[in-house]
């Protein structure tokens, strides 16, 4: 039990907001959400009209610049992320030394800090100009290199060199999917679907991963510095890590031949850890746009496909089971994005193992944007007070007499 008053007299005025729930630590103007009616918009575009209309990378370019580019910026930024997605040659025997167990988040965020050291100059760029450019640039392109190849080595596949003229999402489906002499092709559906995965985890504010990078950047540190940790921040599961969670949550109640409702008691259950997973949010207190959009589009990928998902039925009757249940609603508690997007991920095969490096691809424009606004904004660094709360003084005891 903790004295407040007399930690107070001894500390002077600390505002305490554990989580950071009610603190804002920066002015943005990159993505705007409002938790209560369910909205997000990128740079004032509606999350629905970008993932109806636009593509990722005139996303990535909209979130780093603030503004949809026309034809020929979008031109220059795609021929920049081609050049750029081949790794140096020197970077291929590092994969190699990884154990083939290691996670692909771990191989990552490895690999994002070690890039720079093979491209001088790229870890001095300031928020302008070409240099910030070419870097943006090569840290979208590379990171799905590097995601690509982390996921052959780990299955013991030879790496594929990306392919320049293919899309984002269809060259990334290529270094993943394609074996010697037999290339893969991604039907139209299979693409549309990793470009609206992409698009819907492209920014949103200052969620764990976000503040993360600013709280790096805010050292000044360079931009694969900031986004390597970004990337360690997400792969928690309370955050980006959610999506592979969901999967094996829904992959065990299938597994247990359970009721669902065993599994929400349990998660209603405050003598234990167990919560459901893709459930629940900091900001949205109603819906979450992005789950909305997932939701009706894992239907519509499904069909195209000709598949079908049993996990698909359990996350539904687990979701319309929560809607009626007085916890859930008492906490205003719904489905986040990570819980339809593991479902579409599985559908366009993508491994679970890949569902949060996945997540990091589609961030990073996000994260740039961030850092580059931190810079231009030239913030405090990011220092948090805290309220000690341990021994009051007291004399060192010699080894002897301890
Ligand atoms: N299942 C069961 N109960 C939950 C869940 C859940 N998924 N989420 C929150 N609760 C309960 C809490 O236990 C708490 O109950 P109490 O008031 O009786 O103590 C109440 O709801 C409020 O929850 P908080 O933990 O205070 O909410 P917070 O904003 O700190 O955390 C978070 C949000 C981390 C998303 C949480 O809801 C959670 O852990 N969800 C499951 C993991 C998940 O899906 N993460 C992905 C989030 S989206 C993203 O990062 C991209």
């Amino acid at each position: 039990c903790i004295d407040i008053q007399s930690l107070r007299a001894k500390s002077g005025y600390i505002t305490m907001d554990p989580g950071f729930g009610s603190t804002g630590a920066c002015f943005s103007d990159i993505t705007y959400v409002d938790g209560e009616r369910g909205i997000l918009r990128y740079r004032g575009y509606p999350i629905e009209q970008i993932a109806e209309r636009a593509s990722f990378v005139e996303t990535c370019s909209l979130i780093i610049y603030g503004e949809l580019p026309d034809a020929e910026t979008l031109n220059r930024f795609r021929r920049a992320l081609a050049e750029h997605a081949p790794l140096h040659t020197s970077l291929y025997h590092y994969f190699s030394g990884f154990p083939e167990s290691s996670p692909p988040m771990a191989i990552l965020s490895a690999m994002l800090n070690l890039v720079s050291c093979f491209h001088p100059g790229v870890l001095e760029v300031h928020s302008e100009g070409h240099g910030f450019d070419r870097t943006a640039a090569l840290l979208l392109s590379k990171v799905r290199t590097i995601a690509a190849w982390s996921y052959r080595m780990s299955v013991g596949k030879p790496f594929n060199q990306p392919n320049p003229h293919l899309t984002y999402c269809a060259n990334f489906l290529h270094m993943m999917f394609s074996e010697p002499f037999q290339e893969y092709i991604p039907s139209p559906a299979v693409e549309r679907a990793l470009a609206l995965f992409l698009i819907l985890h492209a920014d949103h504010e200052q969620n764990c991963s976000t503040s993360t990078v600013r709280t790096v950047a805010s050292s000044r540190a360079n931009l694969f510095s900031s986004v390597a940790s970004g990337v360690c921040a997400l792969w928690g599961p309370l955050h980006g890590g959610a999506n592979a969670a969901v999967i094996e949550m829904l992959e065990e109640i299938m597994a247990s031949g359970r009721k669902i409702d065993y599994y929400i008691n349990r998660a209603k259950d405050k003598s234990n850890d167990y919560k459901l997973m893709g459930f629940g949010h900091r900001v949205y207190k109603n819906f979450d746009p992005r789950a909305s959009i997932l939701k009706k589009r894992v239907y519509e990928v499904l069909a195209e496909l000709h598949k079908s998902d049993p996990l698909l039925d359990i996350a539904l009757e687990l979701e319309e089971k929560t809607l009626k249940d007085e916890y859930f609603i008492s906490r205003k508690l719904y489905p986040n994005v990570d819980f339809y997007s593991g479902i579409l991920l599985r559908a366009i095969g993508i491994p679970p193992e890949m569902y949060t490096v996945m997540f990091a691809i589609g961030r990073m424009p996000g994260w740039i944007a961030n850092w580059r606004e931190l810079h231009d904004q030239n913030l405090r660094i990011t220092r948090p007070r805290q309220v000690y709360t341990g021994r009051q003084e007291r004399s060192f005891v010699p080894l002897e007499e301890r």
